[in-house]
């Protein structure tokens, strides 16, 4: 895998995991220090006390969601 490419992977019924050179930030441009960090996990079910990463809250509450791609969009 080249080291450009981003890596986000759907986690069934959890979080996008995102694997590669990562640069997290909010809508006014403040960085979260992900030094030392090869991957992080992004919450998608909206229940984790830590947004934007998992904390977990999805398995504790039996979230679900679907996770394959429709048709032909690999
Ligand atoms: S996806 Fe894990 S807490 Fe939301």
């Amino acid at each position: 895998m080249s080291e450009k490419v981003v890596h986000i992977t759907v986690r069934p019924n959890g979080p996008l995991r995102v694997e590669g050179h990562i640069k997290l930030t909010d809508a006014d441009g403040r960085e979260w220090n992900l030094e030392g960090k090869p991957a992080i996990s992004l919450c998608r079910c909206g229940m984790s006390d830590k947004r934007p990463f998992c904390d977990g809250a999805h398995g504790r509450n039996g979230w679900q969601c679907e996770t394959a791609p429709p048709g032909n969009l690999t």
